[in-house]
């Protein structure tokens, strides 16, 4: 695997799987043991090739990180320790308890703040989600279930999906979200927002819950944080930022001012696993009222009961803070990540995918063939090529997938598809960019 991540860039960004290789993972269910040799070649035979791609300099799709070494290496660790951090007095519970203090003192929050390591974050939102509603509810809501409650929720209409996936599941529906409009800059319309909360109000709604995205999934747009914080707090609705990708700004001198506000935020969810390079899968959520996070969660029974001493000390557990009882050493990985390329280098990630970003979007800016569909605000470039339609768009992007050249995505801007580049991966470069537009000029060329 280390001549792997070596050579990436020999080897194409993405391989479709053959019908065979695909056919070849279907058998039965094995009965007898087999050589571990031949296990790992059928691995190196028919999975690894097929993976997604995103360690590859050329891949540009959704909001997925290239990964690093020192987190690859500290899987094998953890898997080796095979510890369950689910709780209990043990190393790992501690070293989360670390990882959370420094993403804490990353966004600003006080030291005291709660939080807990989760896949990522949809379940983060998620769980911030609940945190509001047991506000919202207390412990009545957690034992009789949200009755005549009628909560509503605000997001931009830029917010992830996992947004609304959040209200459904918790049993609030997902038409209690309301969906603020877009300003001119992707962000949510503040006067909009006003003008819901204050409609809600007065038919008889209970606003509470305002989620604010820094960094959008389609172009990487920052709402205005401070001012989100300034409603919610004179309304008296907890403030959650969604800040999945967009958190790692902080580490960046050009980019942190964007996230102005958020250190006052109730609760934060975002990814190590994108922009801070740890291997999938590395969620975490922040909750500035550790108790409140406690009784969100916490249960008591007999057969996960605490103790003054040996092994079952050391609460609070994870167990208690989210939905998760056997959990992995995910910390492990963050920890080791963060400990061996420091908030420094992280930042200088941050800085480079910008800068990459503006360098695409300048050459897009000056092709007559090309055409810009929104802002960049961070590390997300989507456009168009000039009288495309958005089929042949598509079969673009799947084209330049299949032949393995570059994996960018698609999204829809202003009821058009959009070529979307998001510059995540620490191992891409100018070169990188160049290419892929050089190659779609190709392309585009009208035939
Ligand atoms: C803004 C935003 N929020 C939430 C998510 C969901 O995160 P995850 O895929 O880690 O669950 C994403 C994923 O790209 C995102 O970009």
């Amino acid at each position: 695997m280390v001549d792997h991540l070596a050579g990436l860039r020999d080897g194409p960004v993405w391989r479709p799987m053959p019908d065979e290789v695909r056919a070849g993972l279907t058998r039965p269910l094995p009965a007898g043991e087999s050589d571990v040799e031949a296990v790992y070649a059928a691995f190196q035979a028919g999975i690894q090739p097929y993976v997604t791609g995103n360690t590859h300099p050329r891949f540009f799709g959704w909001v997925h990180g290239g990964g690093n070494p020192v987190a690859m290496l500290a899987e094998l660790l953890a898997g080796a320790m095979n510890a369950n951090c689910g709780g209990r007095d043990h190393v790992g519970i501690a070293v989360e308890r670390q990882v959370i203090a420094w993403a804490a003192a990353m966004l600003g929050l006080p030291a005291e703040t709660g939080g807990v390591l989760l896949t990522g974050s949809s379940m983060a939102n998620f769980c911030a989600l609940l945190c509001a509603r047991y506000r919202a509810l207390g412990a009545a809501g957690r034992a009789g279930g949200i009755g005549a409650a009628k909560l509503v929720a605000y997001a931009s209409a830029g917010a992830h999906r996992c947004v609304t996936g959040a209200m459904d599941m918790a049993g609030l529906g997902a038409d209690a979200l309301r969906k603020i409009p877009l300003d001119g800059a992707f962000r949510m319309d503040l006067g909009a927002l006003k003008t819901a909360i204050a409609a809600d109000r007065a038919a008889g709604y209970r606003p509470f819950l305002i989620v604010g995205t820094a960094g959008s999934v389609d172009v990487g747009a920052f709402d205005d944080l401070a001012a989100l914080r300034d409603i919610a707090a004179a309304e008296r609705i907890w403030f959650h930022v969604d800040a999945a990708f967009g958190a790692l700004a902080a580490l960046s001198p050009t980019y942190a001012p964007l996230l102005e506000g958020i250190a006052d935020a109730d609760s934060v969810a975002f990814d190590f696993h994108k922009w801070a390079q740890v291997t999938y899968d590395a969620g975490c959520l922040l909750v500035r009222d550790p108790a409140l996070q406690y009784a969100t969660f916490s249960q008591v029974t007999s057969y996960l009961a605490g103790a003054a001493r040996g092994l079952a000390g050391g609460e609070p557990w994870p167990c208690d803070l989210g939905p998760d009882l056997s959990r992995g050493f995910r910390a492990l990985k963050i920890w080791m990540t963060l400990s061996a390329y420091g908030t420094g280098r992280l930042g200088q990630v941050v800085e480079d995918s910008c800068a990459l970003a503006r360098h695409l979007a300048a050459r897009v800016a000056a092709s007559k063939r090309l055409e810009m569909r929104a802002p960049v605000p961070l590390n997300i470039v989507c456009f168009g090529i000039a009288g495309f339609s958005d089929a042949q768009t598509a079969d673009l992007v799947a084209d330049l997938q299949v032949e393995g050249l570059f994996a960018p995505s698609t999204t829809t801007i202003g009821n058009r598809l959009a070529i979307r580049v998001a510059i995540v991966n620490h191992r891409t470069e100018r070169q990188d960019i160049d290419a892929l537009v050089d190659e779609i000029l190709i392309r585009a060329r009208p035939s």
